[in-house]
C-alpha cells in the first residue's frame, strides 16, 4: 500500500460505510451483474486464474473461484480506497491509537520490527524495548535448551508447560504443531487453558515435577482460567518439590508486573509486553516464549522475517497485487454483499492443525462486532462464522455439507507444494485432494453428467452437486518457520482490511465481559448452597442442578 502521513491520534471518524459512494456502487454492481456462474465465468475467459492471482511474502493467493465478475475485485478496491485502507494501515504502523474504545494503539508490527528501525510512542521508541525483550527470551530459551537452566533440585527440564487463555495460549499451541520439525526433542511442550481440572490433569499426567517448567502466559495476569491453573500447578510443583521450588519452576509473561510478583514470581523471571499488543495479536511476542524454547532463537527470528516480510508486502503493494488487501475485501464481498455467513478454512498440511482453532480468535474476536465507530448498529454482516479442520479429515467429516448443503460456505484452502516429511506419496495425494475440491466446490456436477454415468434417475439429484461455492486457493512452496509467520501476518492483516470497511473497532473484546462479570454471582450459588436464589428460573434451577452436592 503507498503509505500516507502518520496522522496518529487525529484520525478523522469515517463516513458509515452505507454512506459511501463505492459502497453503493458496488452494490448496484451485485444487483445489475447477476449470480456469477464459475463454469460458465472460465469458459468465458480463459485467462481468469492468471487474472486472479496474486503473490507476496512467499504466499500465492488464487482468487479464481470466487463468485466474481470481472469487474467486482476493481470495485472492492475502490471501497478499499474511499475507506482510506492504505492510510489507516500506516497509521497503525506508526502508532495511531486505533484501538480508540481502550486508548490503546494497535503495534503488534512493532514486534518484529528491525532493531535499526524506530517507532516512536508518545515521544518514546518502543523498538528496543522489543528487542530488549527478545534477547532475554534468547538467553533464558537457550539456558533451558541445553540444560544450563535446571530444576530446583538440578534436573534438566523436560516439560514446559504454558498456562494461558485465549491469545495466551491458542497462538503458542498452534506454532508449537506447526513448528515440530524444527523443535527439540530434549523437552516436550503443553499446554493448559480451560479452567477444567481434566486440562492439567492430562497436562500433569506421568510427568516428574523436577524436570517440568511452567510459563504462566497472561497480559492481565487477572484472567480466571489462567489463575486457577496457575494456583493448582503451583500446588502440585509445591506438594511435591515445597515452596523454594517455585523460583526454578516457574516464569511468567505478562504486562503486570505487580500480580507477576504476588503470584510469587521473581519479577527477574517475567517476560514483558505491552498494552499496544492485543492478545489475539501476541505470538510473536514474549508470549512466544514456549515456541522459542521450542525451536530455539534462529528459527523463531525465521519466523518474525516471515511476520516482516508480509508486513512489507502489505505496505509497499499497490492494492490489486496486494495479498492481505484482496484476502480482506473477499471477505467483504463473501459476508457482506453476497450474505455468506460463515468461512471454513482448510490447511492441507496437519502441521497446521490447530490453525483454525488460532483464526477463530483473530477473525471472530477481532471483527465480531456489530456496532461500529459512530457507535451505530450496522445494516451490513461482518465477521462471519470461522471453523475448520486440516485436509484430508475434513472431507471425511463436514465436507458433505460443504458441497450438498443448503448453506454456501466460502472456503480458504491453504497447501504446500513440499512436505515437511517428505514420505512416498502422500504430499502428492494430500495436494490432488485440495485441488480436487476447490474444482468440485466451484464446477459441481450437473444432473445431466450424473445421468450420463448411468446412474438411475431417482439417485440423480442425490449425485449431483450444485457447484458455484466460492474458495480461494492460498499455497506457499514450503512450511517453514518464515512461510509460518508470514501467513500469521497475512491473516492478522486481511483482518485488519475487513474492519476497516467495515468501520468497527478490531481491537477490543467487550463481548467477552458480560458472561464473566455473571459468573461471578454463579460461583457464590454454586459453592455455597444457602446463596439466595436470585436468577431467572433457568439459572436457578440449573445452579441447584450442577451444585456439586447436589443429589
Ligand atoms: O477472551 C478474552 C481475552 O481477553 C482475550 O482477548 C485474551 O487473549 C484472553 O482473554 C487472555 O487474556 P490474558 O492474556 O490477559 O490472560
Amino acid at each position: 500500500m503507498p503509505s500516507a502521513p502518520n496522522d496518529a491520534c487525529s484520525l478523522p471518524l469515517r463516513s458509515r460505510l452505507c454512506e459511501c459512494a463505492s459502497w453503493k456502487t458496488l452494490l448496484a454492481h451485485h444487483r445489475s451483474a447477476g449470480p456469477v456462474d464459475l463454469r460458465a465465468a472460465f469458459a468465458t475467459e480463459p485467462g481468469r486464474a492468471t487474472r486472479c492471482t496474486a503473490s507476496g511474502a512467499g504466499w500465492t493467493l488464487d482468487w479464481s473461484k470466487q463468485l466474481m465478475q470481472p469487474g467486482t475485485m476493481p470495485l472492492l478496491l475502490a471501497l478499499a480506497r474511499e475507506r482510506q485502507v492504505p492510510e489507516r494501515f500506516a497509521a497503525m504502523l506508526g502508532g495511531a491509537r486505533l484501538n480508540w474504545t481502550e486508548g490503546r494503539s494497535v503495534l503488534h508490527t512493532a514486534l518484529r520490527a528491525p532493531v535499526s528501525s524506530s517507532i516512536p510512542l508518545d515521544g518514546h521508541d518502543v523498538v528496543p524495548g522489543v528487542h530488549d525483550t527478545l534477547r532475554r527470551m534468547e538467553h533464558f530459551s537457550n539456558a533451558v535448551r541445553v540444560g544450563q537452566w535446571t530444576g530446583a533440585t538440578g534436573k534438566r527440564i523436560r516439560h514446559v508447560i504454558n498456562i494461558g487463555i485465549g491469545g495466551s495460549d491458542l497462538g503458542p499451541a498452534m506454532a508449537y504443531q506447526a513448528l515440530q520439525p524444527w523443535r527439540t526433542r530434549e523437552l516436550d511442550c503443553r499446554f493448559v487453558s480451560n479452567v477444567d481440572g481434566n486440562d492439567l490433569a492430562i497436562a500433569l499426567g506421568g510427568i516428574d515435577p523436577e524436570e517440568t517448567l511452567f510459563i504462566v502466559c497472561s497480559k492481565t495476569f487477572t484472567t480466571q482460567e489462567t489463575m486457577e491453573n496457575a494456583g493448582t500447578a503451583r500446588a502440585w510443583l509445591v506438594s511435591a518439590l515445597g515452596e523454594a521450588a517455585v523460583g526454578k519452576h516457574f516464569v511468567a509473561v505478562s504486562t503486570n508486573l505487580e500480580k507477576v510478583r504476588s503470584f510469587g514470581i521473581d519479577p527477574d523471571h517475567m517476560f514483558g509486553f505491552w498494552d499496544w499488543v492485543g492478545g489475539r495479536y501476541s505470538m510473536d511476542s514474549a508470549i512466544g516464549l514456549s515456541t522459542m524454547v521450542a525451536v530455539g532463537p534462529d528459527h523463531f527470528h525465521e519466523m518474525l522475517g516471515g511476520f516482516r516480510a508480509m508486513d512489507e508486502h502489505a505496505r509497499m503493494s499497490p492494492l490489486e497485487s496486494n495479498v492481505p488487501v484482496l484476502m480482506g475485501m473477499i471477505g467483504v464481498w463473501n459476508a457482506s454483499v453476497l450474505g455468506l455467513p460463515a468461512l471454513a478454512v482448510l490447511p492441507y498440511d496437519q502441521l497446521l492443525a490447530r490453525f483454525p482453532a488460532y483464526l477463530q480468535q483473530l477473525l471472530m474476536e477481532s471483527n465480531g462486532k456489530r456496532v461500529d465507530d459512530h457507535g451505530d448498529t450496522v445494516s451490513w454482516p461482518t465477521c462471519p462464522v470461522v471453523f475448520g479442520e486440516a485436509g484430508t479429515n475434513g472431507q471425511h467429516a463436514f465436507y458433505q455439507m460443504l458441497h450438498q448443503g443448503t448453506t454456501v460456505v466460502p472456503i480458504d484452502f491453504i497447501c504446500f507444494r513440499t512436505a515437511a516429511h517428505p514420505i512416498g506419496r502422500h504430499r502428492m495425494l494430500l495436494n490432488a485432494n485440495a485441488i480436487a475440491q476447490a474444482q468440485a466446490f466451484a464446477f459441481g456436477h450437473t444432473a445431466d453428467e450424473v445421468r450420463a454415468q448411468g446412474t438411475k434417475d431417482a439417485l440423480v439429484p442425490h449425485r449431483s452437486f450444485p457447484g458455484n461455492r466460492p474458495s480461494s486457493f492460498l499455497w506457499s512452496p514450503a512450511l517453514t518457520p518464515a512461510s509460518f509467520g508470514a501467513l500469521i501476518a497475512l491473516y492478522e492483516h486481511s483482518t485488519f482490511v475487513q474492519g476497516i470497511v467495515w468501520g468497527i473497532n478490531s481491537f477490543d473484546q467487550w463481548g467477552v465481559e458480560l458472561g464473566k462479570s455473571l459468573a461471578v454471582d454463579v460461583i457464590k450459588g454454586l459453592e455455597d448452597a444457602s446463596a439466595a436464589s436470585t436468577h431467572d428460573s433457568s439459572t436457578d434451577a440449573l445452579i441447584r442442578a450442577l451444585r456439586a452436592n447436589s443429589v
